[in-house]
């Protein structure tokens, strides 16, 4: 997690320097220490009083201004640093890294440093697809550098084009991704479902249910968080794409059932947080449904969907879900014994804290030798991660 972690923060000349402020300020909130280091070009769009402020840190601008109780500050920095990132990056700092230049304190901390180094560029498009830039990238890449594309969209320079800074939650979902890649789930292959299916009835209607997806996303961000790589199906949800996640995006019961079965071939853990259809309509009307040929009563015919965590096995950890309405830890022990579970996790979706849509839930942890923890009312990142504590204590008994 990002609490009390260092980030060396490195900005550089380019107008997207106003969005690195919103980083900053986002990375302090959440008990980050950013230690904010600007280049000359950048002071030129911005002071460092606006880094200060948000921060609470002194801003450093200069290898040169520095007392002598700083004298070597870049190594200093270089140490303290859990991470380097630089965002923006201009085509000049990807350069003068690529090439070992350390002709300022921000490139002097990042040769200095053992930490990962993460650069997010932005820059006019030309100039990002520039051969030089792309190769300075790939130098940066094959030495261990993680680079966040530039997302496409208007430039400062008008037109449109590949180059604008990637969008700040994607820079915060990839520091975390790469600060816990050392985590107690390092290397370890985990696959997650989430959000509801939709079951067509003609082109324009379906069936489908109240499930956001957001428990299962949270799974998916923590088990990346701790080092895993992490495959996460999702049905109908809207939520943004967790960044270093693999994401694949189906609709039905049958199509969620494709997409784990192949995902599952090379795989530690199956975490089906999914709300999967029961029942799917027994055939898929090809024209939209007209009112005057059916009259006044329509019956829908519905059939068993596949029972995904029933059919698919394997020498991997399956964890299922039990959404419940009444009698929560009888059916939960049920669907364990019945679907040869390693963890079920149970929740009453009729408590307004814990059902669809919100982002707390107060859940139970039922394991396979009948251990039962019952865990208070906490945010779904919470419940992930203590999911993920347990996923994490069986994989180790292995
Ligand atoms: N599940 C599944 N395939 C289905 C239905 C459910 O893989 N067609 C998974 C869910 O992702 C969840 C678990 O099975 O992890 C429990 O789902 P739930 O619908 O609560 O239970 P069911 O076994 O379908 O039992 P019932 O609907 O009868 O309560």
């Amino acid at each position: 997690m990002l609490v009390n972690k260092t980030v060396v923060l490195g900005i550089t000349g380019s107008i997207a320097v106003y969005k690195a402020a919103d980083l900053a300020s986002k990375l302090t909130q959440v008990g980050v220490r950013v230690e904010v280091v600007m280049t000359e070009s950048a002071m030129q769009f911005v002071t460092p009083l606006t880094f200060r402020s948000v921060t609470n840190q002194s801003v450093i601008t200069s290898m040169w201004e520095m007392d002598s109780e700083f004298s070597i500050e870049h190594v200093a920095l270089a140490d303290a640093a859990d991470i380097v990132v630089i965002a923006p990056a201009t085509a000049n700092i990807i350069a003068k890294l690529a090439n070992g230049i350390a002709d300022d304190m921000l490139t002097s901390t990042v040769l200095a440093t053992r930490a990962p180094v993460v650069i997010a560029p932005a820059m006019h498009s030309n100039m990002f697809q520039n051969t030089i830039t792309q190769e300075n990238l790939g130098k940066l890449k094959a030495r261990g550098f993680t680079i966040i594309e530039p997302s496409y969209g208007y430039l400062a320079s008008g037109g449109k084009g590949q180059g604008r800074l990637a969008e700040i939650e994607k820079i915060i979902g990839t520091i975390k991704q790469v600060l816990g890649r050392d985590g107690d789930l390092a290397g370890k292959r985990v696959v997650v479902t989430a959000g509801g299916t939709r079951e067509p009835i003609d082109p324009v209607r379906y069936v489908g249910n109240r499930s956001s997806g957001k428990m299962g996303y949270a799974v998916a961000e923590a088990a990346r968080d701790r080092g895993a790589n992490v495959v996460l199906i999702a049905g109908s949800v809207a939520l943004p794409e967790p960044p270093g996640v693999e994401v694949v995006h189906i609709q039905t019961a049958l199509q969620m059932k494709e997409a784990v079965t192949r995902a599952v071939a090379q795989v530690d853990v199956l975490i089906m947080a999914a709300a999967v259809a029961d029942y799917q309509p027994k055939s898929r009307a090809v024209q939209k449904i007209k009112k005057e040929a059916v009259g006044p009563e329509l019956t829908l015919e519905m059939v068993r969907a596949p029972d995904i965590l029933s059919e698919i096995r394997g020498n991997f950890l399956r964890i299922g879900f039990a959404a419940e309405t009444e009698n929560l830890i009888g059916h939960a022990r049920e669907e364990l014994v019945k679907k040869q579970l390693d963890l079920i996790v149970t929740n009453d979706v009729t408590a307004p804290d814990s059902g669809f849509e919100v982002d707390t839930n107060q859940v139970t942890i039922i394991s396979r030798g009948g251990k039962m923890d019952s865990l208070p009312l906490m945010s779904k990142r919470d419940v992930a991660d203590r999911i993920l504590d347990r996923v994490a204590e069986m994989l180790g008994e292995r």
